[in-house]
């Protein structure tokens, strides 16, 4: 059987780091993409270079024409800029939909029946507008936030309790942004809920809201120490989690920004919810129950991500 094909749409930071996570875990072979001629080809060798010694079997190479990703089974997009100092939320936006218009393009052309993965910022706005702009099946277009703010409260959790990283569970509803909507009462410790080990002992609650904020805050306190740049170790790894259950049919209950069709009583929006994902890609969207605080959280997380989209179609007015 041939290898599967990953293309990597956008080689900085992260895509280096998912190009070199791809290779480790012999999920296919990998197409490095980039506007930035020289870019994807230098980290595809270099990358290629590590696999005699790592043992690691994969092609890697680099491109800057879409022709290149022709028949990907797995497009993870991590082209655009990031927000530099003066520059508005809204400045931001504006950029980097161009840039999704232009990606989308390409994998429509080029790889139609690609399971898809954004991870370009704003992330439920942006994932909303490559759908739109590729086309491609609603199920198989998501966008990687929640495994990733999952993975900080659960580290954050075990550096608390001082137990394995392996078995605290976390989940976090809503937008990628300030409003993200960690749940206590379905993160656990081995299966025992946060909000017992409240009444435990374990932690106190204004503890644990502190946990909470700091994982709110997860993505600027790395923004903050690294000064030219934002996280790429931890979102890199959080898309391969994700393109691996889809290559391997693993069917992982994994939170995703999803396109909602009136679950959680939310329409043509993408959103951050617990989903499966498998061979079918997007294959189900678990509904959970919500208590009136968790569905206030989560309504204000999904107004939000509905203004996002209101400005996204005020400058492209056709995503309508
Ligand atoms: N087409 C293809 N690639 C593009 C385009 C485009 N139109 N515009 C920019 N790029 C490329 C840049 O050349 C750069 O190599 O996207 C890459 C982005 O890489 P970095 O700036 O290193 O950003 P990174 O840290 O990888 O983050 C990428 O993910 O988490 C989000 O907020 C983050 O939106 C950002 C994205």
């Amino acid at each position: 059987m041939a290898r599967k094909k990953i293309a990597l749409i956008g080689s900085g930071m992260i895509g280096g780091t998912l190009a070199h996570l791809a290779g480790l875990k012999e999920l296919g072979d990998i197409v490095l993409f980039d506007i930035a001629d020289g870019i994807p080809q230098g980290k595809g060798l270099d990358i290629a270079q590590s696999s005699p010694v790592e043992g690691f079997n994969a092609s890697l190479t680099g491109a800057s024409d879409y022709a290149a990703i022709e028949g990907a089974d797995v497009c993870i997009v991590t082209a655009g800029v990031a927000r530099k100092p003066g520059m508005s939320r809204d400045d931001l936006l504006g950029i980097n939909l161009k840039v999704m218009e232009q990606v989308g393009a390409g994998i429509k052309k080029y790889a139609p029946n690609a399971f898809v993965i954004c991870i370009t910022n704003p992330l439920d706005a942006m994932v909303w507008a490559l759908q739109k702009f590729s086309g491609l099946p609603k199920n198989m277009v998501v966008g990687m936030a929640g495994v990733l703010d999952s993975a900080r409260f659960r580290l954050f959790l075990s550096e608390e309790f001082k137990v394995s990283v392996q078995d605290v569970t976390a989940f976090v509803l809503g937008g990628h942004g300030d409003t993200m909507v960690p749940l206590a009462r379905y993160s656990t410790v081995a299966g025992i809920p946060l909000t017992d080990l409240v009444k435990m002992g374990w932690v106190t609650k204004e503890r644990l809201e502190e946990i909470i904020q700091r994982t709110r805050d997860g993505g600027a306190e790395i923004v903050g120490l690294l000064k030219t740049g934002s996280a790429y170790y931890a979102p890199a790894a959080s898309a391969i989690e994700m393109a691996e259950s889809y290559l391997k049919d693993k069917k992982r209950v994994l939170p995703c920004a999803a396109y909602l069709s009136g679950q959680y009583g939310v329409k043509d929006m993408y959103v951050g919810v617990p989903t499966v994902i498998g061979a079918g890609g997007v294959e189900r969207i678990v509904e959970i129950d919500l208590n009136k605080a968790e569905q206030e959280a989560f309504d204000k997380s999904v107004g939000a991500v509905a203004g996002l989209c209101e400005a996204c179609i005020n400058i492209a007015p056709s995503l309508k």
